[in-house]
């Protein structure tokens, strides 16, 4: 088991990478003996019952939420908070999120937010999540009107990363993860970009080293940069590469057709062509990042059915935005992103218009 850890003083976590970890009592450090397992109806069935071996001792119950990004809203949760009211669940429980990103983050806020604040401890079982999601504190549901406007940042007691889980998620979901493990690479990582594009064949067949290090690699990346920015009033904004778009693409959908890690793919392509148009990035960057998302079996354009005064009008809901201006996350380089709101919004039209 390799163990990480996210360095931010009081609320400084481990984070426990490695086979076979579910039900390990001792990666548990449940602040009392009560503890709600959150989880949802695809991974309840496969995972909660090992979960459960953990927490012999424990006052425990659980609740399991309906399966998709559709579910992820203030409605929904409250089946969380109605559980912890009728089992008498006081201050002291620990929320344990068994799940996904979606499971993850609406545990988290159910966290932050229930009694004004309990404790809670990611279990993920997505790739996406493993590499992404269940680190750094950001919780939330999504509103209809844009993705994931509704949160908190709440730190969870430790995160939990058996990559086991991995061998049920099936081939779409593997490569949705693996957009945000692109991610990493572009934002400041060139060399863990060049050892993508040496192993996207290993990845695909789900080979568990070059996983193991996928996985541990992203969370050093996203570990040091929360790190140095908790809350997001700067260099964290650059794990967001690829992600106003993305969300647009996500919210114009429907929630649940184009998958998170799906928006992100074809947000970082755009990003890129953005960032070509502005003189930034040379043309066979582009093609580079674009052959390796295609290789990771991964999205490149945008949808059909979405025009560009939705996409535009979308991109405005966006936490980046700032009195009212966009600000987007481009590339400089293959490991170099920068954030800025210094562009020609007709050149940004036109990017799209192309791209549409
Ligand atoms: P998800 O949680 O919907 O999981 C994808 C699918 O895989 C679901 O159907 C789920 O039930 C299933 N699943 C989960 N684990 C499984 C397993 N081991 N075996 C078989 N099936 C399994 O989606 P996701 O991609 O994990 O997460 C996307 C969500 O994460 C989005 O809502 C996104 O906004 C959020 N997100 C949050 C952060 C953050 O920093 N908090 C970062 C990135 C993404
Ligand atoms: N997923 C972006 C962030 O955690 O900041």
């Amino acid at each position: 088991m390799k163990t990480l850890n996210v360095d931010l003083g009081l609320r400084s976590y481990p984070i426990y990478i490695g086979q076979n970890l579910l039900g390990l009592a001792e990666l548990i450090k449940a602040s009392s003996q009560q503890v709600l397992i959150v989880s949802n109806e695809t991974v309840a069935p496969l995972y909660l019952e090992k979960t459960l071996r953990a927490f012999k001792d424990y006052k425990v119950a659980s609740v399991i939420l309906p399966d998709g990004e559709q579910y992820k809203n203030l409605t929904i949760l409250n089946q969380i908070f109605d559980k912890l009211l009728t089992d008498r669940f006081d201050r002291q429980v620990t929320l344990v999120a068994l799940g996904g990103g979606v499971v993850g983050d609406m545990t988290g806020f159910a966290a932050a937010c229930y009694q004004r604040g309990v404790a809670f401890i990611q279990i993920a079982t997505t790739l996406l999540a493993q590499v992404d999601s269940s680190v750094g504190g950001k919780t939330g549901v999504n509103h209809s009107l844009g993705k994931n406007m509704i949160g908190a940042f709440h730190q969870p007691q430790c995160v939990i990363i058996d990559t086991d889980t991995l061998d049920t998620l099936d081939d779409r979901q593997l490569s949705a993860g693996l957009a945000e493990v692109i991610k990493y690479g572009l934002i400041n990582d060139l060399e863990f970009f060049e050892w993508l594009e040496n192993n996207v064949s290993d990845l695909l067949a789900r080979d568990s080293q070059a996983l193991s290090f996928a996985i541990a690699r992203s969370c050093e990346n996203k570990a040091k940069i929360v790190a140095e920015d908790e809350r997001e009033s700067g260099r964290r904004a650059l794990l967001n590469l690829g992600h106003t778009f993305g969300h647009a693409i996500e919210t114009g959908m429907g929630y649940g057709k184009c998958l998170h890690g799906e928006g992100v793919a074809i947000g970082i392509c755009l990003a890129a062509e953005f960032s070509a148009q502005l003189g930034w990035l040379a043309n066979d960057e582009v093609s580079r990042i674009k052959t390796l998302i295609k290789r990771m079996a991964l999205p490149t354009s945008i949808p059909a059915g979405l025009t560009i005064e939705q996409i535009l009008e979308l991109m405005q809901v966006d936490k980046k935005v700032r009195d009212g201006k966009i600000r987007l996350v481009l590339l400089k380089n293959i490991g170099q992103a920068i954030i800025t709101d210094q562009y020609d919004s007709q050149l940004l039209r036109n990017t799209l218009q192309n791209y549409i």
